[in-house]
């Protein structure tokens, strides 16, 4: 009887992530459809997102860019660079924003907590606290560029829920 117990308990389980790991791939495919195809990868979100939008002033190119001043350390000139500015920490932040410095800009599995997320979607702005980092100290970052679509915003979360792999 307790074998029986275990083994339908078992297949249960079984069951249950089978469903988790189909309810998965099909966020997945709806990320990748409103991101046109580019997913929830980090190369998706670079061409779609930061290239695109953000580029213009965290960039190498980008009039009055200093790394490590006024802009932080965000530079978003290639994806390698991107990605690897955007594994850090903020730094250089002036005035309000300095009390978000240190903070890190990513936390791979939580856009929560992801100082990225809190600069482009109102709502996690709202809710962010960091140390004495939070939405007076945050600026928002998603119409500086050209306003942000849902679609955008939706697919830099998924990158980083998903783990934030390059
Ligand atoms: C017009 C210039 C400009 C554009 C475009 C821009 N930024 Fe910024 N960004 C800044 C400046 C300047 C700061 C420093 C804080 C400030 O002055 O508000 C900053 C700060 C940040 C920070 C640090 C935390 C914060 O919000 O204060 C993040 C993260 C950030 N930007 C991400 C982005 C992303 C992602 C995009 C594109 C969607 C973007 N930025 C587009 C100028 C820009």
């Amino acid at each position: 009887m307790k074998t029986a117990l275990r083994t339908s308990a078992l297949a249960l389980s079984l069951a249950v992530a089978a469903l988790e790991l189909a309810g998965c791939s099909a966020a997945d495919e709806a990320v990748s459809n409103v991101t046109g195809g580019g997913g929830s990868s980090f190369d998706g979100v670079y061409t779609t997102v930061l290239s695109k939008n953000c580029n213009g002033c965290h960039g190498a190119s980008a009039p009055g860019y200093n790394p490590g001043e006024t802009e932080s350390t965000l530079d978003f000139s290639s994806a390698d660079k991107a990605y690897t500015s955007l594994l850090g920490k903020a730094a250089g932040l002036t005035g309000n924003n300095a009390a978000c410095n240190d903070v890190a800009f990513v936390v791979p599995g939580d856009a929560a907590k992801s100082l990225l997320m809190a600069s482009i979607d109102r709502a996690t702005r709202t809710a962010f606290v960091s140390g004495g980092c939070n939405k007076d100290s945050v600026s928002a970052m998603e119409s500086r560029g050209g306003t942000l679509t849902a679609a955008q915003v939706e697919g830099v979360r998924a990158w980083i829920n998903g783990g934030a792999k390059r």
